[in-house]
């Protein structure tokens, strides 16, 4: 009975299949623990006829040997195994992380800052709410000018002042005045607002760039030449572009300067200036009959949409993000 029994243990563990640490753990209990089938073995050695005694008690031994020995072969096998697997799992996808990038109108303002300082321009800023003092009358809007109508500026809600948002950056100029002596060559970004309807070319709130130049005999040559060199160091040599006459309260004579959008047949316009107005620099505390100047103010949102060929100013702040992350 007894030496059946151990011979076929015996044959059943030198054919086990251990695959993992699973089927080593059935392993051992199956035969190994105290209530194991070894263990089993050992316990009904008592009742081994004395003479079978001795042959019996030294196979069950070399059975329990066996078996230990199996054991202690495989734990080693998948410790070694375990210290040589990689605790991360290489085959995972990666996490993406969005990254996130300069908004294409914030990227065309440091463009433009940047190129304005290049040819030795310093950057001032000033209030979105203005005062119509500084938003109209310093530049010489006569009082029954349109642009001082409800139709066409926000006003707000003041006691003791006119207050408006301001309908475009040109203020600016006159509190650089008020702060500064001649000569003076700053530019001043912002953000202006006009009671206006929205089309493919058109915001009622978006971002100007204003430019003044004062000093001793400044003339209308130099504000082209400006203009032209700013637009070429913007878009490259190839850059179609023309000066119609115009007129703005705050400059005489008064230019605009249109860009041909590339690949298409279609003028924009994307900056207003002029020769600043002898009022406007007598408004900002400068003396016309020594020093003159010029000023103007880009459309930011259309040099945009020139630089990234969108063809509808609106695109800008929908905030699509297909769109923008293309810039
Ligand atoms: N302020 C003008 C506008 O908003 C632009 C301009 C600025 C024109 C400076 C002349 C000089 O249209």
């Amino acid at each position: 009975m007894m030496l059946e029994q151990i011979k076929s243990i015996t044959s059943e563990i030198d054919n086990v299949v251990i695959n993992s640490k699973d089927d080593l753990e059935n392993y051992k209990l199956k035969y190994l623990v105290k209530k194991g089938l070894i263990q089993g073995l050992l316990l009904q050695m008592k009742d081994v006829p004395k003479e079978e005694k001795k042959e019996v008690g030294m196979l069950l031994n070399v059975l329990k040997k066996k078996a230990e020995a199996i054991y202690d072969e495989f734990e080693n096998k998948f410790k070694e195994q375990e210290a040589n697997t990689p605790t991360i799992d290489l085959t995972l996808p990666g996490r993406v992380s969005n990254i996130g990038s300069k908004h294409p109108v914030t990227q065309t303002i440091d463009l433009m800052i940047e190129i304005f300082r290049d040819m030795g321009f310093a950057v001032a800023e000033g209030p979105d709410i203005e005062d119509s003092y500084h938003n109209f009358d310093a530049l010489n809007f006569p009082p029954d000018h349109p642009a001082r109508d409800m139709q066409d500026t926000f006003f707000i809600k003041s006691d003791n002042e006119e207050l408006v948002l301001r309908t475009h950056t040109s203020p600016v100029q006159i509190r650089v005045m008020e702060n500064m002596k001649a000569p003076i060559k700053t530019i001043m970004p912002g953000r202006v607002y006009r009671n206006e309807a929205l089309d493919a070319t058109h915001l009622a709130e978006f971002h100007q760039i204003e430019g003044l130049y004062i000093d001793e005999n400044v003339s209308m040559s130099e504000l082209k030449a400006m203009m032209m060199t700013f637009a070429k160091k913007l878009y490259g040599d190839n850059l179609e572009f023309r000066f119609r006459p115009s007129f703005f309260p705050f400059t005489e004579p008064s230019a605009e300067m249109d860009i041909r959008r590339p690949g298409t047949k279609k003028w924009m316009e994307v900056v207003g200036c002029g020769m600043v107005h002898p009022n406007v620099l007598r408004a900002g505390g400068i003396d016309p009959e020594k020093y003159s100047g010029f000023a103007f103010g880009f459309g930011i949102e259309r040099i945009t949409m020139i630089r990234t060929s969108l063809d509808d100013i609106r695109a800008l702040y929908e905030n699509d993000i297909r769109v923008l992350k293309q810039f």
